[in-house]
């Protein structure tokens, strides 16, 4: 007799969220397979959260740590306190991460300093700038896990310079392309674009789409004015629609900055909705990572609006163009987009909607495990 291989997966903040639904898909296909759910609650709003579930078929988490928002510190340390006693009665063999939130960090050294094995998804990638919470969370939990999937080239680099050993790193894809592929039709049945006004008849105007939530970019009231200055001349040309994160949200009550009428604020948007958008824009501009994998999956143009990525190959080889935050390259860039000459790119290697298919074999084939278990039998 054997037991499946018990696998906890994690998720807290809205990114996690449609790379964990392709891997959740996966393993509930093997009976081998026990896959449990935890939610730490650092993202708790329906807008955030409960639409994502519903929309992707994610399971109820099996548990909610609740943890709420706090300053990184704060809240990297409630996730690890809450989440100890959760692994010491659940006994995984494996924790499973995605991405780079706290949640992600918080999980993996708690995983860690049990001794259950920690898989992180999305390994490898380095924006190489400590200032961003990201970066840290990346570089702790890839020096914790002993499954490393990577979606990108330079991230196997990227390991290997750190000293992490070949054999525990896998180039298996993108499951967040992954989600993008299953749920594009359902998407395209998004009733958004009517809702904006971005329809005549059958067909969609020439729009735009703007995300803004980067502490860098938004947590200084005259940086945020400066953008969103800028993209509101972007707007004369075009509508841009504006789904605001609370983040950013916060920062626009207290500023007072000048409302632009193309510039249109609208609350997030739910993954379909939000999809739907981003597959018709004529125009991306972003400062999330997740959307410069996305545009460049979907061959869409995207100005990035911040100085470094630590997604490269959506440079080298996708439409992603890293414009920094300077207003006069913005406006120059978006201009050339507008006037038809978009930059042509690529889909990466392996971003074909097989990730999640690819790292459940890798977790069945981990020898150590199922040893361990032939020992507990
Ligand atoms: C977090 C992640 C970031 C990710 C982003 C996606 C970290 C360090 N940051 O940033 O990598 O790109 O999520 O959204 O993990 N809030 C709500 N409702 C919620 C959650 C938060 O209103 O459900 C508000 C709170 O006021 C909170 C603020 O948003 O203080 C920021 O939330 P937090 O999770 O701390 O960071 P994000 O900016 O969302």
């Amino acid at each position: 007799m054997s037991y499946p291989l018990k696998i906890v997966n994690v998720v807290g903040a809205r990114p996690n969220l449609p790379k964990i639904s392709p891997l959740i898909r996966e393993m509930r296909r093997h009976p081998e397979i026990e896959p449990l759910l935890v939610h730490t609650g650092q993202h708790y709003d329906d807008a955030l959260s409960g639409i994502f579930f519903r929309q992707m078929g994610i399971p109820a988490p099996n548990v909610n740590l609740e943890v709420g928002s706090g300053s990184h510190v704060a809240q990297t340390a409630e996730v690890l306190k809450r989440i100890e006693p959760i692994l010491v009665k659940s006994k995984p063999d494996i924790v499973l991460v995605v991405g780079d939130v706290n949640s992600t960090v918080a999980v993996s050294l708690a995983a860690a300093q049990l001794g259950i094995r920690v898989a992180h998804v999305e390994a490898g990638l380095r924006s190489f700038d400590r200032s961003m919470p990201e970066e840290i969370n990346r570089v702790m939990t890839d020096a914790l896990a002993e499954y490393l999937f990577v979606t990108e080239g330079d991230a196997v680099e990227n390991l290997l310079r750190e000293g992490r050993p070949p054999s525990s790193i896998h180039f298996v894809g993108n499951v967040m392309i992954d989600s993008l592929r299953y749920f594009l039709p359902d998407a395209q049945k998004s009733q958004i674009g009517y809702d904006l006004g971005l329809m005549v008849g059958e067909s969609w105007r020439r729009f735009g789409v703007l995300t803004l939530h980067r502490p860098s970019n938004v947590d200084s009231i005259d940086k945020l004015a400066e953008l969103l200055a800028v993209v509101g001349a972007v707007a004369a040309e075009v509508p841009i629609i504006f789904p605001v994160h609370p983040r950013t949200q916060e920062r626009l009550a207290q500023a007072g900055i000048p409302h632009r009428p193309q510039l249109i604020f609208i609350s997030p948007l739910g993954y379909l909705d939000f999809l739907c958008l981003l597959s018709n824009a004529t125009l991306v501009l972003t400062d999330s990572g997740g959307i410069q994998e996305e545009t460049t999956a979907l061959g869409l143009p995207c100005l990035t609006l911040r100085e470094n990525t630590e997604r490269p190959v959506t440079i080298s080889e996708g439409t992603n163009i890293l414009v920094g935050t300077d207003p006069d390259k913005i406006m120059a860039a978006a201009q050339e987009i507008l006037a038809g000459r978009n930059k042509v790119g690529r889909i990466p290697r392996l971003w074909d909607g097989k990730a999640a298919e690819r790292i459940v074999k890798v977790l069945l084939a981990s020898v150590p495990c199922r040893e361990k278990k032939i020992f507990a039998t």
